[in-house]
């Protein structure tokens, strides 16, 4: 197809605020699928995304649409919303032209909003913007326009008013797309070949399948291809396009969007990001922004029964043929067994994972604490990166510990700004700007922690403002910080699974609830058990289990000996899932009641 009739485009928007609805309808009203096919949000395909109402993977459908008597080919190239996959948003956005900005038209602009048309912005896309749900009763497209004005720096007389669940306004949208938005430059298929991978999954049929954008060149079947980041060659077995159904076609051409599979085994040779070009007459570079994911949250996973261990190793290695994105390492703990240390790109990765393996795997799993990388610089100058606490070097070797730093923007109704700005100081927090919005709304820009970040700021931030406040977050830096190593012993013993390092200031608060917990989850026993939280050899903090036999039949006077046998039968089932801390037996469950401290 000619590249000038030929837009690609993709869909910018704060969680919820209509994408995936308002996708649903641009491929319904130029009839890519049938009615039969069109189920709602056909883009967010995975089971979890579909239940959460999140896109995680960015998706794509090519979409024909007529205008003045020609035919246009709009591809429309899904980016997911949340932080986490902020590298996905900005690999997907390199594919496009344009994007539509879509705004809640009850809710307003939202921190994700602004930090995804800056990305955009960086892109030098056009941008149109959206504002959605004009149905509803509280809609307030005024104070939104004048919103995207202050906010968004973009002229809001160009806003396209429309409802993705009425309908109302798709047409007018699709117009916009075409009279607004660049046609990809000017045809050079005659050029060496480039294309930008910005999406890749794995097949069990066809292996690992990439997600294309050409920017010069073209693409056919039985071509040999070249990998630019690893130069491993490989031959093409189909081409085709997403509408969103695959499609087999003959030729990608320059300008196109589409999918090439090419018998590769490995999805890490198929690295989003990294430009594909011909074996044969190879480009003498390829395009710009090539950067790995960084995995910034790290946590430990073990199988409640010891017997699952086989069957996690086999669920992890498939997870990872589908998100290259997260990093399995096997690590043994005393306390827990076997087990797997895994890096995710955030919380949100982290907690996805987690519901997969869960779900999709039927595993019944522990997950430890979550842990941010640590550069540890030790007194010989070397640097180690840690992110165990259980591999933290003796505390005399090392020099000094520092910590990743997050920039965190928020926006907020003022109301709970007072609220906000104390929960922040409690977690380190450095305010570096504050702005007022109009509207009775603040921009907050602080810099913190992201160890502080990961035990469960989203959802507080969520309670302490009744959901109305947003956020948004990028690393920045690392910075050293007064770090230490805090343990806990159970009748003198480390137990492994239950050490973090921690601020100093926050390690005796942390101590005294580990410890209070563990007491109440523990069963009493036969000695004394001492419960104590320290640093190296100094205790913070200390509980004790007064030695009591517990009889777990004395509830049951009388002869009904049926119930008691019964309740000794639980009580033997229980035994068998204690682990043994030195002479101490603690049950499974006292660990899942302490790692869920982090919840509080
Ligand atoms: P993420 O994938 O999480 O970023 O969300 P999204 O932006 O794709 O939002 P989604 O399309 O899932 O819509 C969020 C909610 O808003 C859903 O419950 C939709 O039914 C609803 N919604 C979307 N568009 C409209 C609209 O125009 N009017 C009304 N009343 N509701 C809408």
């Amino acid at each position: 197809m000619k590249s000038q009739l030929i837009r690609n485009f993709s869909i910018i928007a704060h969680v919820d605020h209509g994408k995936s609805t308002l996708a649903d309808r641009l491929l319904e009203e130029t009839g890519s699928l049938s009615d039969r096919e069109m189920k709602n949000q056909v883009l967010d395909s995975m089971d979890i995304e579909r239940e959460r109402g999140i896109t995680i993977k960015a998706q794509t459908a090519s979409m024909r649409y007529r205008h003045t008597d020609n035919e246009y080919l709009l591809n429309l190239i899904d980016t997911p919303g949340h932080v986490d996959f902020n590298y996905e948003v900005s690999r997907s956005l390199a594919a496009c032209e344009g994007a539509l900005v879509v705004i809640d038209s009850s809710q307003g602009v939202e921190a994700q909003t602004i930090a995804n048309v800056e990305l955009a912005m960086e892109h030098n896309l056009a941008l149109i913007p959206v504002i959605n749900k004009i149905d509803l009763p509280n809609a307030d497209v005024d104070k939104v326009r004048e919103e995207i004005e202050d906010e968004l720096a973009i002229d809001s007389s160009e806003a396209i008013l429309v409802s993705a669940k009425t309908g109302v306004g798709i047409k007018e949208l699709l117009e916009a797309i075409i009279a607004r938005i660049d046609a990809p430059t000017a045809d050079n298929s005659s050029a060496r070949l480039q294309a930008l991978i910005f999406d890749s999954w794995f097949d069990p049929f066809l292996g690992a399948i990439s997600l294309v954008r050409l920017a010069a060149g073209s693409l056919q079947r039985g071509q040999r291809i070249l990998m630019m980041s690893s130069a491993k060659t490989f031959e093409i077995q189909k081409v085709g396009v997403l509408t969103p159904k695959p499609i087999e076609v003959e030729r990608l051409s320059c300008g196109e969007v589409g999918y090439v599979c090419a018998a590769i085994k490995n999805i890490t040779d198929t690295r989003v990001g990294d430009t594909i070009t011909d074996a044969k007459a190879p480009s003498d570079k390829p395009l710009p922004g090539f950067a790995k994911a960084v995995q910034m949250v790290f946590g430990g996973i073990f199988p409640i029964d010891v017997n699952d261990y086989q069957l996690l190793s086999e669920s992890l290695e498939k997870l990872q043929l589908n998100d290259s994105s997260i990093t399995v390492e096997k690590v043994s703990s005393s306390a827990l067994g076997l087990g797997f240390r895994v890096g995710f790109l955030g919380l949100l990765h982290l907690e996805i994972v987690q519901e997969r393996l869960e779900r999709e795997y039927n595993l019944a799993l522990i997950f430890s604490a979550p842990s941010v990388l640590y550069r540890v610089i030790l007194k010989d100058n070397s640097v180690q990166m840690i992110e165990n606490p259980a591999s933290l070097p003796d505390p005399v070797r090392i020099e000094m510990i520092e910590e990743p730093y997050v920039s965190v923007f928020i926006h907020t109704p003022e109301t709970y700004l007072g609220a906000l700005i104390r929960c922040l100081n409690e977690r380190r927090g450095i305010q570096i700007d504050l702005q007022y919005s109009k509207k009775e709304r603040y921009r907050m820009h602080y810099e913190m922690p992201m160890s502080e970040m990961i035990f469960n700021f989203h959802d507080r931030l969520k309670s302490l403002s009744r959901g109305y406040a947003s956020m948004d977050y990028k690393i920045i830096d690392y910075r050293p910080g007064d770090l230490v190593k805090l343990d806990t012993l159970v009748n003198g013993q480390v137990v492994d699974a239950l050490s973090c390092i921690i601020h100093r200031q926050n390690a005796a608060a942390r101590g005294r609830m580990v410890c209070k917990k563990l007491k109440e989850a523990l069963p009493r026993q036969m000695f004394k058990i001492p419960i104590q939280a320290a640093i190296g050899t100094k205790v913070l903090a200390r509980e004790t289990i007064s030695a009591l036999r517990k009889d777990v039949t004395a509830k049951c006077y009388g002869g009904d000996i049926t119930r008691k046998r019964k309740l000794l039968e639980k009580q033997k089932e229980g035994k068998k899932k204690l682990k043994m801390i030195g002479k101490v037996e603690i049950p499974q469950n006292a660990f899942l009641d302490i790692l869920k401290l982090d919840d509080n």
